[in-house]
């Protein structure tokens, strides 16, 4: 409001009121905390277990045309976060807070396929993941999820789990 005197930051007091000063200063805080968090951090953590009990399995075809497929898209919409290789570590990933989802620690639950369709299709709150029935139709989540799970579980987890 008082600017720094004997440098260039002027007295916004001024020109700004102190409620926008405030939304500023709200937002200047997502550079160093992450997203605003408006509502509880476990929220979408409750309504994806709710829709996951639902016993809902992918319905798409688990063959090697839709992991191709799958793969483009995961490369195409999720690797700037999530990385290439799963880990969470992907370009965007040095400035989100909480960090993007590691798939090579959490891919490996196959009982998670409903819980995981609700946060890629409704986003997870208070987080930077979006959600993606905005850009996806169904069948290209689930590949993308078909994707993450056969690629960056442990190898012979999946085959294992969900192809038996
Ligand atoms: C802008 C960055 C960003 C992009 C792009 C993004 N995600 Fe995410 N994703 C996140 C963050 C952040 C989380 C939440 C991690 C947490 O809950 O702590 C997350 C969580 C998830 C989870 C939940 C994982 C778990 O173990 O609960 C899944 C599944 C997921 N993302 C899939 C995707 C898919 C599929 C795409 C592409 C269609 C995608 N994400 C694109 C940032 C992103």
């Amino acid at each position: 409001m008082e600017g720094v005197p004997g440098t260039a930051m002027p007295t916004w007091r001024l020109s700004l009121t102190g409620d926008t000063v405030w939304k500023i200063i709200s937002y200047e805080r997502t550079f160093v905390d992450g997203v605003v968090r408006v509502v509880p951090g476990d929220f979408s953590d409750s309504e994806a277990e709710e829709f996951g009990k639902k016993g809902i399995t992918s319905p798409i075809q688990q063959d090697e045309s839709n992991f191709t497929e799958g793969g483009k898209l995961f490369n195409l919409y999720c690797a700037q976060c999530h990385g290439a290789d799963g880990h969470g570590d992907g370009p965007a990933a040095s400035y989100i807070r909480p960090e993007p989802a590691n798939f090579t620690e959490t891919s490996n639950d196959f009982t998670m396929q409903g819980q995981w369709f609700w946060k890629v299709s409704e986003g997870v709150e208070t987080t930077n993941m979006p959600p993606w029935k905005y850009v996806l139709p169904e069948d290209e989540r689930w590949k993308a999820i078909y994707y993450i799970q056969n690629n960056f579980s442990a190898p012979g987890v999946f085959d294992a789990k969900w192809r038996s």
